[in-house]
């Protein structure tokens, strides 16, 4: 497809990432919003909003495109009927012609045939070089729009505004994009960091409880790697945490982020220690693979993931005594699953040297140490490995 790009050349000036100025101009802020978490990554570094009043903001938030025009507003029809005309609203109020694309609420709509009918929808619009994308939803319109984003015109800039809990402190930030395969999930992707990320923590209070839950599996891990206080704070008020308190998930989520943020400035391909941020997910993905998606959401397999590797590091020898009893009853009192899954081992082995993530020279775990302190180990030894996935049961 052949657009025209800006200063009407028919050809986008650069591969990558878009040739736009960004409009970042000091703006009021409210006095109560904590302060924004930065991403440093050069000339691409952003900012992460994370408050209970995020999206009141928005408006001022944004950074816009100098040139843009157009903001193609991609969600689903649940987030749209809660959120969409407030985001609306703030877009126009900057100025841009605001084109909704509507795609399913659903882990299908990461896939080719939604991503080509995005496109199409772009084209129509038409959606320029110099606009803006802006992503509105949990890790599923996070994840297509962001690679949407990547593509069009060899990379237009997206504005992340994620509504889960896992959205808002893992998927939005660090600029990982993608669809699924029916061959396998996220096999097709992009890195393509956003301009910014507004994570409005209130409007976390809308979403399912078991969508809570489930994110709070993924907030968790980010206690296990480096912030202990992240821990405490979930063993200290665990009920407030599932039900949405805005206060504890802001505190949490804040932490999570600045872990993350950390770890994608000084990795951000996942050449090291960005491999960290899968706790728990080596075995996760696996069960979640096995049980063909239909079973956990993703933080629940990560919280069964986390269990694993705990007593793995346990009867290694490198985990610290006492670790696979607490990620267990904290897990539990966060309504996640820490069993009950019964694996075949060798299928198990099967999967995870399937997974995309596995190394050319073997499967990889990240393991804890004490709480706040992780790091990658070569694959276990199958006796070992077969035990602790049969203590799933
Ligand atoms: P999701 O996007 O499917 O959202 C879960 C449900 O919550 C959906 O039904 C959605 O409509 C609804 N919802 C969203 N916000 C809401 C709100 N505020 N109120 C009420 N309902 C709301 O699921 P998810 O768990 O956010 O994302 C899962 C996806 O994230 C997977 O595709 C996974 O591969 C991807 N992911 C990506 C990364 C990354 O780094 N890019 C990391 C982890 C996961
Ligand atoms: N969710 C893992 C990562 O962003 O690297």
């Amino acid at each position: 497809m052949t657009t025209t790009g800006p200063g009407g050349s028919s050809e986008p000036a650069n591969e990558g990432t878009p040739e736009v100025s960004l409009d970042r101009s000091p703006r009021p802020r409210r006095s109560s919003a904590p302060p924004p978490i930065s991403v440093e990554l050069g000339e691409r570094t952003y900012e992460v909003v994370v408050g209970p009043h995020a999206l009141d903001d928005l408006g001022t938030r944004l950074p816009v495109p100098s040139q843009a025009t157009r903001a193609a507003l991609v969600t689903n029809p649940t987030v749209e009927a809660l959120y969409g005309e407030v985001v609306r609203t703030a877009l126009s109020e900057r100025g841009l012609e605001v084109d909704t694309i509507e795609v399913p609420d659903a882990e299908a709509a990461k896939s080719l045939e939604t991503l080509g009918e995005v496109y199409h929808r772009m084209a129509a619009i038409p959606l320029r070089r110099q606009d803006l994308v802006v992503a509105l939803g949990g890790g599923v319109v996070g994840d297509l729009a962001g690679f949407a984003a990547a593509t069009w015109n060899r990379g237009v800039a997206v504005a992340q505004i994620p509504t889960t809990l896992l959205a808002q402190v893992d998927s939005a930030v660090g600029g990982k994009t993608g669809i699924n395969l029916p061959e396998g999930k996220n096999l097709v992707g992009a890195f393509h960091q956003p301009t910014v990320v507004v994570a409005d923590t209130g409007i976390l209070a809308t979403l399912p409880e078991r969508e809570r839950r489930a994110g709070l599996g993924e907030v968790a891990k980010y206690g296990f790697i480096a912030d202990p206080v992240v821990l405490e704070l979930l063993e200290s008020r665990p009920d407030a945490a599932i039900a949405g308190d805005a206060d504890v998930l802001t505190e949490v989520v804040r932490r999570g982020v600045a872990v993350k943020a950390e770890i994608v400035t000084s990795d951000e391909r996942e050449s090291g220690r960005r491999a960290l941020l899968n706790y728990g997910h080596t075995i996760g993905h696996a069960i979640e693979a096995l049980t063909d998606y239909a079973v956990y959401r993703h933080g629940e397999a990560v919280a069964l993931g986390m269990v694993a590797a705990a007593r793995l590091g346990e009867r290694m020898g490198v985990s610290e005594d006492g670790l696979a009893d607490r990620t267990v009853a904290l897990l539990e009192r966060l309504g996640l699953p820490v069993g009950g899954v019964r694996l075949d081992p060798a299928e198990v082995r099967q999967a995870l040297t399937r997974d995309k993530k596995a190394q050319a020279d073997g499967v990889r775990f990240v393991l804890c140490r004490t709480p706040g302190e992780a790091f990658v180990v070569e694959a276990p030894s199958p006796g070992l490995l077969d035990e602790v996935l049969r203590s799933l049961a």
